[in-house]
């Protein structure tokens, strides 16, 4: 079972927290920080990314967790969201989550860099369908 200091905690929410200056959400003025940590010790950041054509926007989590993959990473500890007001994490990122291990920490997190709530992928997806159920 992954833990975190309370140092390293607040660490990737500083991270994520940063990481928001660089969202590009102009229609939703709602930017979105993420910052990732996989096993490697490596951390991946991510942003929201907006798009005119609204569906094709992608959520900070998700660029995160994605970027990650792309570099060669499949296990993570834990990821970080920060939120202007401390939102919690929408229904597809926890399935992307989820993909990747349900004992992800995730650290929710607001714009003064508050730590608001410590949980994990399995408790913000109960019942989730998992690669398991595709295994025969
Ligand atoms: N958003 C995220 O980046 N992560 C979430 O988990 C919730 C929502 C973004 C998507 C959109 O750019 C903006 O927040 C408002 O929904």
């Amino acid at each position: 079972m992954p833990s975190l200091t309370e140092q390293e905690a607040q660490m990737l929410v500083e991270l994520a927290n940063e990481a928001r200056r660089r969202a590009y959400a102009p229609y939703s003025s709602y930017p979105v920080g993420a910052a990732l940590r996989a096993k490697s010790g490596r951390i991946f950041t991510g942003v929201n990314v907006e798009n005119a054509a609204y569906p094709a926007t992608m959520c900070a989590e998700r660029i995160a967790i994605f970027k990650a993959v792309s570099e060669g990473e499949r296990e993570f500890e834990a990821i970080a969201v920060v939120t202007p007001n401390g939102g919690s994490p929408c229904g597809g990122c926890r399935q992307v989550m989820a993909e990747f291990g349900l004992d992800m920490i995730v650290l929710i997190g607001d714009a003064e860099g508050r730590l608001l709530q410590q949980t994990t992928a399995r408790d913000l997806l109960p019942g989730a369908f998992t690669p398991d159920h595709l295994k025969s």
